[in-house]
């Protein structure tokens, strides 16, 4: 058929790909966000994985370096395209005394705009157009963009049993090896294993010998194993009184920051961004850790049109150094995430909802096939919107996240603070009482 667009056949595909399928419907909610007094009927988003629980904290935090500073000579200018040597350092710090408690050299880091360009500059460097990257599923939708739109890296979804929940990733290594078969019987290369931890949607980790027996098989085969902490610090406080009887046996999280440093594999490696954690995916900050030195210079070589403006590097260096400050906001950040966990959580137990039980991220996992009138995708859809329409909830539609078992949906629990957050719950409790009485 003839296009008017002009565009080129990638650009035409993406004119008529939105990047998710609900920002219209997150655009109508957000014009008609929820009031306690202006507006109690208005609509509550918690489909986007927004942290808002302590921006206030941070933003009088950075105002104190914008007010008590002179902006230094170098962010005017060029820098490292794979981040400023001084924010380098700083975020080795970081890493090092709050994530992955070993020594982190600022040479093996190298950052762009966001974990999405994070991703997709990685994958551009590693895989060949064409090349598969496995993800176990549920996972991430919008990873199948970020490797596939510009490297053109086909994502796998690696079914994962769902069954028995639990807050810790365990598979058979088989998984991989017959992943692994399939892919090269369809003409492709199994090149990259993509790990979230603690994951969304479902907020479990993995164990730290669970993660060395995954990148021994990793390296053994030759594949490129990337672990994406972007929640490490969104961490649930799972010794809360409240929570702890849910977790008698659980493994504590270890970052794979640790695990690389030991081995030094070329084949390992490390993505993070400040977009969750810190609650500011504006301000797009996005690094790849990698022991891997030609990796980190294909990275700086191709990297300048995915540079961070230095005169964001700047501010958030600044805030990075004042470890005492990072200290009191990742407390105060587990205290409310913790909150917000147990505001949700209690709710779905009240009402025989299933949930995953999660050791962080910003979400819930729960399991609301009970209300599906039909076990397809179009029945997810039909039950997202009428959640939507009759209580102003707006959660993730299900499309993306790659796994087979339907009803499964994610709830963003720290987009809205304690009080709404409350609100939501009383409606939902509402929606689902109503619906079971049919
Ligand atoms: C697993 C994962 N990776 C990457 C991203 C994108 O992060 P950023 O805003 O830093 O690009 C998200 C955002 O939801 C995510 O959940």
């Amino acid at each position: 058929m003839p296009d008017s667009t002009h565009l080129s056949n990638k650009g035409i595909s993406a004119s008529k790909s939105p990047m998710r399928i609900d920002l219209e419907i997150y655009y109508e909610a957000m014009e008609n966000l929820y009031h306690s007094e202006t507006n109690p009927d208005g609509a509550l988003p918690m489909n986007v994985a927004e942290n808002h629980l302590c921006w206030d904290m941070l933003r009088n935090r950075i105002e104190k370096v914008t007010r008590e500073n002179t902006i230094p000579d170098w962010v005017a200018s060029y820098t490292d395209p794979a981040g400023a040597p001084s924010f380098r350092e700083a975020t080795g710090e970081f890493f090092s005394k709050f994530l992955m408690h070993v020594p982190v050299n600022p040479d093996s880091l190298a950052f762009s705009g966001g974990a999405t360009s994070t991703i997709e500059m990685t994958s551009f460097l590693l895989a060949n157009p064409g090349d598969t990257a496995v993800i176990p599923a549920p996972s991430y939708p919008v990873y199948t963009g970020d490797i596939g739109t510009l490297p053109e890296v086909k994502r796998f979804d690696l079914q994962v049993p769902s069954m028995p929940l639990s807050s810790e990733y365990q598979f058979d290594l088989q998984l991989l090896q017959d992943a692994k078969e399939k892919i090269e019987a369809n003409g492709s290369a199994f090149r990259m294993l993509i790990l979230t931890q603690p994951d969304n949607p479902t907020g479990r980790i993995y164990s730290e010998d669970f993660l060395r027996k995954i990148a021994d098989w990793c390296i053994e085969h030759q594949i490129h194993l990337i672990v994406n902490e972007i929640y490490g610090l969104s961490q649930l406080d799972i010794k809360n009184p409240s929570l702890n009887k849910y977790y008698p046996e659980v493994s504590p999280f270890i970052s794979f920051g640790k695990i690389m440093a030991e081995y030094q594999s070329p084949f390992l490696h490390f993505w993070y961004s400040f977009s969750k954690d810190f609650g500011i995916s504006g301000f797009r900050i996005g690094v790849l850790h990698s022991h891997n030195e030609d990796l980190i210079h294909a990275y700086r070589n191709a990297g300048l049109g995915h540079s961070i403006s230095n005169y964001t590097q700047w501010v958030i260096q600044e805030v990075l150094l004042d470890h005492d400050f990072l200290k009191a906001f990742f407390k105060s950040f587990q205290q409310k995430l913790t909150e917000s966990y147990l505001i949700v959580s209690q709710t779905l137990q009240n009402l025989n909802i299933p949930f995953n039980p999660s050791r962080g991220s910003l979400f819930v996992w729960m399991d609301l096939s009970e209300f599906l009138d039909e076990e397809s995708l179009k029945g997810e859809e039909k039950l997202w919107l009428e959640i939507y329409e009759k209580t102003g909830i707006l959660i993730t539609p299900t499309n993306g996240f790659g796994h087979t078992e339907k009803g499964w949906y994610r709830i963003v629990i720290t987009s809205l603070n304690h009080e709404e957050l409350k609100v939501a719950m009383k409606r939902l409790s509402d929606f689902i009482q109503i619906k079971r009485k049919g």
